[in-house]
């Protein structure tokens, strides 16, 4: 950090304390807040999922100095914390912990510190404990001190996956991966797990020397601590909220695929996955030139095992991907772009707390498809869009129309946010974004995002800011006439559940789907007797067209005979399908319509693959069909799955 950087940021943090102590003001209800929204509250801090005294004192930087064990499953060892006093008088620190032990808690100069757990204070084991930690001096108001804190994970970690040898690509080595978004992280170090603090931070890893280790940071070095250990040395100068660390471990390899982008993956699957990965220069260059320059350096994607619950996960200078995006003919790489489009929306500008979610996933769901649309044209621009609200239904059918989890903002007080977790924060988001787009145009709203991601750099917000800062923009530009007040209904957009207000069908009209619904419709009139004599333009879909193609049979599959699914097959061997975005669709249609000899390719698919977005629609069909069944291939893949997984397939299929 310079000095002009910490001048900076010592200034940013007295004003924010100046404003904390001149307005002491109580948390405004999200109903009126956009109202009564006013610039003495911006600093007040708030996020309902962390256990910390994120409004008495913050971090600045952390450092770990950790040993990783594969045999006992453990990182052990400190976190130093380097801590800024925003309250004069400041007695104890307060940070976020799950499932580990604490061995001592230390000042700077190595004196003991007093400290106690208070359990499970929210009542929900899965958001954690409180550490409070007393301090022997009180230090003065803004000055920065340090907490040393030994401690050891557990190997039941939620954001820490121990897979076997078995359980990997080589099968020669166990693998380590993380995943700390949501509220993970504090399974890995006790620090302030919320979005709305950033830090910088660093590592020392120390692990067995048959196997690489790589954070989501620069490695700065590496040495032999001894004949079998290796230590590496990383650094993360950009801040980063505590969700963003990451770290894998295994026998994994790095390649360069590109002038700034890499590959990292086990050194058997690299030709094909690079192969697969070649254009992502291409992905970066296509956002950039939309947004504004790309600033972490490098990209580098880590191709993971396939229990890996997510499609994908942001965590800068090492995204994580599922090996689920590679299809062999690049039709799964969009997951890339998105990645990519969290460098600015998500890890550059980063939602306050988990009820503005939204503001990472709506965003860079609005710049991956910008992204699709430069890159692939306005079918595939708009049949994605088609594509993902009808992800967005379903998700809204299945927490309830008329449920907070259905709204741009869960409440999510001492509530687990992964349970929010689902497609309504990107597509209806996503959604919004586009309606803000058509009322001020194109290229305005082009400006605006380069401005929002400048103004709020390296900064965490809630919603109101955004839209505090929407206003000022316009008016600024002379273009507020375009965007008159009542004309954005916030509360509606924001606040309400259920359906956008306004239906955006409209803006994503497109010729090609009438294509694939008249050829689904066609082989539906067949009633699985007569072929349509058109079937070939199938082959010419992307991978969303396919999706719509298919999806035509799940929304009218009352009426969809098991023949017309046996035909498909006949015709498409959809059953060999490599896309497994098509793949997982394919058997989800196969469950509902219950055809039996498609069970064993389901059983094996919910053994191959750990991504929720596939695995949790898929048990929901089945449980509904055969929930014995369901039980059965789950209970066999429990230890497969990750723990994220686990705990929400076995409310989906209602097991403790
Ligand atoms: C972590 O959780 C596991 C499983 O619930 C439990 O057996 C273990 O005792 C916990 N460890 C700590 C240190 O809390
Ligand atoms: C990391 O480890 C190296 C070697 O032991 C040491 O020189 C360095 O000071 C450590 N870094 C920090 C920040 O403690
Ligand atoms: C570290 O040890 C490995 C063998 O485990 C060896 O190949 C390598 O040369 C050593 N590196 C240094 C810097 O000593
Ligand atoms: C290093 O590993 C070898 C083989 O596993 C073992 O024989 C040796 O004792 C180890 N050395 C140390 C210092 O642990
Ligand atoms: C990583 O290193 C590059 C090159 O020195 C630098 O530009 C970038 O800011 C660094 N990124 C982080 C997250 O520290
Ligand atoms: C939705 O919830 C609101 C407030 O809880 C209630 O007034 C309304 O009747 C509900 N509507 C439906 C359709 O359930
Ligand atoms: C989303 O789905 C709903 C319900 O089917 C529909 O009314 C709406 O028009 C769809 N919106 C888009 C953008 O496709
Ligand atoms: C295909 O069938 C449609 C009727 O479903 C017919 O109108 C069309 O001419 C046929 N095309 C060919 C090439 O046979
Ligand atoms: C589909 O896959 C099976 C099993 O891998 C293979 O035997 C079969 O030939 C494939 N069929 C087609 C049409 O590719
Ligand atoms: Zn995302």
């Amino acid at each position: 950090m310079k000095t002009s950087s910490i001048l900076l940021f010592l200034f940013s943090i007295i004003l924010l304390v100046f404003y904390h102590y001149n307005s002491r003001l109580p948390k405004p209800s999200p109903a009126q807040s956009f109202l009564t929204f006013s610039s003495s509250e911006i600093d007040i801090l708030y996020d309902e999922s962390t256990l910390s005294n994120i409004n008495e004192v913050r971090t600045s930087h952390f450092h770990l100095s950790l040993v990783l064990d594969f045999d006992e499953q453990t990182l052990s060892g400190t976190n130093e914390l380097t801590m800024i006093s925003l309250t004069d008088g400041l007695q104890e620190v307060h940070l976020d912990i799950r499932n580990m032990t604490i061995n001592q808690v230390m000042d700077q100069d190595f004196n003991s510190l007093t400290f106690q757990i208070e359990a499970n204070p929210f009542g929900d084991e899965s958001i954690g404990d409180r550490l409070r930690i007393q301090l022997r001096q009180k230090p003065a108001l803004f000055s920065t001190f340090k907490i040393i804190v030994t401690y050891r994970t557990s190997p039941t970690a939620t954001a820490l996956n121990w897979l076997k040898p078995e359980q990997t690509s080589t099968k020669t080595h166990p693998y380590l991966f993380s995943q700390c978004e949501s509220i993970h992280c504090r399974t890995v170090a006790p620090l302030q797990d919320t979005p709305s603090i950033k830090s910088t931070y660093s590592a020392n890893i120390t692990v067995s020397s048959s196997v690489a280790v790589f954070m989501s940071a620069n490695k700065t070095n590496q040495y032999n601590l001894s004949e079998n250990q290796t230590t590496y040395e990383f650094k993360c100068s950009i801040p980063i909220p505590s969700y963003l660390l990451a770290i894998i471990s295994g026998n994994v390899v790095e390649k360069q695929v590109g002038p700034r982008t890499f590959v990292i993956t086990e050194p058997n699957d690299m030709p094909a996955f690079s192969k697969e990965l070649e254009d992502m220069e291409v992905y970066l260059k296509t956002v950039e030139d939309y947004i504004t320059p790309y600033q972490w350096g490098y990209y580098k994607i880590v191709i993971l095992p396939p229990s890996f619950p997510y499609g994908g996960m942001e965590n800068p200078l090492l995204t994580f991907a599922s090996p689920t995006i590679i299809a062999g003919d690049k039709s799964g790489v969009f997951v890339v772009i998105h990645e990519i489009g969290h460098s600015w929306t998500g890890n550059w500008v980063t939602c306050e707390n988990w009820e503005n979610f939204w503001l990472n996933e709506g965003f860079t769901v609005f710049l991956e498809r910008k992204g699709g649309f430069i890159l692939n044209g306005w079918d595939h621009y708009a049949i994605a869009s088609i594509v993902g609200n009808i992800s967005m239904v379903d998700d809204m059918k299945t927490y309830g129309f008329n449920d907070s989890f259905s709204s741009l903002h869960p409440q999510l007080r001492q509530r687990n946010p992964d349970d929010a977790f689902s497609t309504v924060p990107y597509e209806k988001g996503f959604q919004f974004l586009v309606y803000l787009e058509s009322l001020v145009g194109q290229e305005l709203f082009r400006k605006f995002l380069q401005s929002y991601v400048t103004r709020f750099a390296q900064q965490s917000l809630v919603y109101e800011k955004m839209a505090e800062f929407l206003m000022s923009f316009l008016i600024e530009n002379e273009a507020f006439d375009k965007i008159k007040d009542k004309e954005i209904d916030w509360n509606q957009w924001i606040l309400q559940p259920g359906l956008p207000p306004v239906d955006m069908a409209v803006y994503f009209k497109n010729e090609a789907l009438g294509k694939a619904d008249k050829l689904a419709a066609d082989f539906i009139a067949g009633q699985g007797e007569i072929t349509p004599n058109n079937t070939e333009i199938f082959y010419d879909f992307d991978m969303n067209l396919k999706l719509m193609f298919l999806q035509y049979f799940v929304d009218r599959i009352d009426s969809i005979d098991l023949k017309i699914v046996s035909l498909l097959e006949q015709v498409y061997h959809l059953n060999n399908n490599t896309n497994s975005e098509v793949a997982f669709l394919w058997l989800r249609l196969n469950v509902l319509v219950d055809n039996q000899e498609s069970y064993g390719l389901v059983e094996s698919f919910l053994s191959r693959i750990g991504r929720m977005k596939f695995v949790r629609p898929l048990y929901v069909a089945l449980n509904l069909k055969h929930h014995d069944f369901a039980v059965e291939i789950f209970k066999k893949n429990e230890g497969f799955y990750h723990p994220i997984a686990v705990r929400l397939i076995k409310q989906d299929l209602s097991i403790k």
